[in-house]
């Protein structure tokens, strides 16, 4: 079965294809067989239940998360302290609106609507990241949520390049790019800062104190308490555990803080030459699970925000949805016309 190829072909054309050309898998044999060779499965291929579910719940979750984490940057853009900052923020700001639309259509393939996606996330019923319900008080927590956050969601999402699920992984692409500019711009920020007055370099060890722990914890529970990790990995939509993951965003950070003269808020924090990483300390998962809970500092202002954003929006749907039936119907009377004449 051609789909089944070696891995390197996630890499190169097939990540960039935009369309599986095979004919759909019937049955969910072929399914475990595609999923045992590492292939990928496409839109229209019998998958189970609860592949589609797992997926539709980490998409929507994931392209929710994109949309909200626009509001912590953006209440930012009309205070950036100079043009240049500012155009590379609203830069930044409207990539994470693209990466929300890619993983909507993307999760769209798999049979649920963009409008019953956002209208979970408005009821409450679907999630995003809580990490965009800390609040940003200051210009450098703007370049901590681009080093910590974005760097956080480098880590988790570089693997998922390689998701199983066609749509997804070729989103991830693209996604993962645009991420890490904005790692970078992150990371200048708080280097320009750092390097600045006492007062700056001050403000940016505070915003790094606030975003330390929590980018840590966008890697989900510790994978003792993450019991759909195992089945994720199963389907080789995730490849390596929260833990694992965790692991390596630490190892990560330990030179790029020293880099900027700045510290990492975890007096355990320590190389162990036995294990090759650093250790740290624990994370405080009551905090994780009350701010998964809406108890956060900014959950109900990003909530009441997003919520007026759609209703403010109404009228661009509606005139969206007119326009495309104006087009239908005029495309229609043109084949008609077209057949009328030929016949
Ligand atoms: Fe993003
Ligand atoms: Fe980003």
């Amino acid at each position: 079965m051609a789909r089944t190829t070696a891995p390197d072909a996630h890499n190169s054309l097939d990540a960039r294809s935009p369309v599986d050309a095979h004919s759909p898998l019937d049955n969910l044999d072929t399914f475990e067989a595609v999923i045992a060779a590492d292939g990928r499965i496409e839109p229209r291929d019998a998958m189970p239940d609860d592949y589609r579910r797992a997926l539709v719940r980490q998409m929507s979750q994931h392209a929710n998360s994109e949309i909200i984490g626009m509001q912590p940057e953006g209440n930012w853009i009309t205070r950036a302290p100079s043009l240049a900052r500012k155009a590379i923020l609203m830069a930044k700001v409207q990539d994470e609106a693209g990466h929300g639309l890619y993983l909507y259509a993307a999760a769209e393939t798999l049979g649920t609507s963009r409008a019953e996606m956002t209208e979970a996330l408005l009821a409450g019923k679907a999630r995003y990241s809580s990490i965009f319900n800390y609040p940003t008080p200051t210009w450098a927590d703007i370049g901590a949520i681009g080093w910590l956050v974005d760097g956080a969601a480098i880590c988790n999402q570089v693997p998922l390049c390689r998701a199983s699920y066609g749509p997804y992984a070729r989103a991830m692409v693209r996604i993962c790019k645009e991420e890490s500019f904005h790692q970078r711009q992150g990371f200048e920020i708080l280097l320009t800062l750092s390097r600045g007055t006492d007062e700056q370099h001050e403000m940016a060890q505070q915003a790094v104190d606030r975003w330390y722990a929590p980018s840590l914890m966008m890697f989900g529970p510790p994978d003792a308490d993450s019991p759909n990790s195992a089945k994720s990995m199963a389907w080789n939509i995730k490849r390596f555990s929260n833990d694992e993951l965790r692991q390596r965003f630490i190892d990560m950070l330990v030179p790029q803080a020293k880099a900027l003269g700045l510290t990492l808020p975890d007096p355990d924090l320590r190389w162990n030459a036995e294990r090759g990483h650093h250790d740290h300390g624990d994370l405080d998962w009551d905090e994780f699970a009350a701010v998964l809970r809406g108890e956060g500092q900014c959950n109900a202002q990003r909530m009441a925000h997003r919520q007026a954003a759609f209703d403010e929006g109404a009228w661009v749907r509606e005139a969206a949805t007119a326009h495309a039936a104006r087009a239908a119907q005029s495309r229609k009377s043109q084949e008609a016309a077209t057949e009328e004449s030929a016949a």
